[in-house]
């Protein structure tokens, strides 16, 4: 039986029947979650709407994908909002559904089906705003190396879907290829038992954004731009195409400070209070943005 049929099989009593793992997956998508920012999302192997749900009750929008035609169906009978956009396709081809518009992409034990995963880190970066998130939580390796895998009961018999295993640097080398930063990444243990071995591996990931200045760059940046009697549109206009225009590890950075000088009325900053959340818990730098607007 190939994936797809798997779960078009598995469909009807996927939500029913006691599943450790989809559960746990679910604590681990929810906690990883919880306070970051997000409008857009896409999610890839959506399922049954397991964590769709959640997601749209916090985002504009959510394009939710899979290619099992049951699978989906079991998702759009849930009561939902208006705002999810469910879409039938294998992600092992072209993402023709991404683009370049999310701010988050989220999968949830699907990576185990997919042998290419630098296909997948590609065609998230595809999805993404820059400096968006790939967030992802799977079976752990740990658990893949001792044989458990995807698997259901059906007619008296078990069937055992078709699974690939992926150890943790299959998963830092294929993001890093395709221009993602590891943020972060959890295990996660039944009952919290940390002496066993986890059941669950979750990442959140970072489009590397060439949008935004690196710390060594922003000094030289600033410079030329007074230099240049502050022509500042034109010159973001050339070297960046979107909103952003310089970014500053810290929001008092001596550099920033310097900004009046350059006489730019229009500018504000923002995300101060998204920088703040991510610095408390420590998942990213302290960022400060200036917007043109
Ligand atoms: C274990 S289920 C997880 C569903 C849901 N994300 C959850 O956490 O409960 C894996 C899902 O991935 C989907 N899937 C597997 N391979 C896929 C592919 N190549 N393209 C699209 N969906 C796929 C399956 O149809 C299934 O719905």
């Amino acid at each position: 039986m190939n994936i797809q049929t798997a779960y078009n099989a598995w469909a009807e009593t996927y939500d029913a029947v006691l599943n450790k793992t989809r559960d746990l997956e679910g604590t681990a998508f929810r906690q990883m979650l919880a306070e970051m920012p997000f409008a857009e999302v896409l999610e890839i192997g959506c399922g049954t709407g397991k964590n769709t749900e959640w997601l749209a009750a916090r985002a504009a929008h959510v394009t939710a994908v899979d290619f099992s035609a049951e699978m989906l169906r079991k998702a759009q009978e849930k009561p939902g909002s208006g705002n999810i956009t469910f879409q039938q396709a294998d992600i092992t081809r072209e993402w023709a559904f991404a683009a370049g518009a999310a701010d988050l992409v989220t999968c949830s034990l699907l990576l185990e089906h997919v042998q290419d995963l630098g296909f997948v880190f590609q065609q998230a970066g595809r999805g993404l705003k820059p400096g968006g998130l790939f967030y992802f939580g799977e079976l752990h390796p740990f658990k893949q190396y001792l044989g458990s895998k995807a698997r259901f009961e059906q007619g008296g018999g078990t069937v055992e879907l078709e699974c690939f295993v992926h150890h943790v640097s299959d998963y830092m080398a294929a993001a890093s290829k395709n221009g993602f930063s590891c943020m972060v990444l959890r295990e996660w243990f039944d009952d919290d038992n940390r002496n066993a071995v986890p059941r669950i591996i979750s990442f959140i990931f970072q489009l590397d954004n060439s949008k935004w200045l690196k710390r060594t760059e922003v000094k030289g940046a600033i410079n030329n731009l007074i230099n240049n009697d502050c022509n500042i549109k034109t010159v973001l206009n050339c070297r960046w195409s979107a909103d952003y225009c310089l970014c500053f590890e810290k929001i008092n950075h001596p550099i920033s400070n310097s900004l009046p000088a350059i006489q730019v009325p229009d500018w504000s900053i923002i995300m101060p209070e998204w920088s703040k959340k991510w610095n408390d818990r420590g998942i990213f730098p302290p960022l400060a943005g200036l917007v043109v607007r």
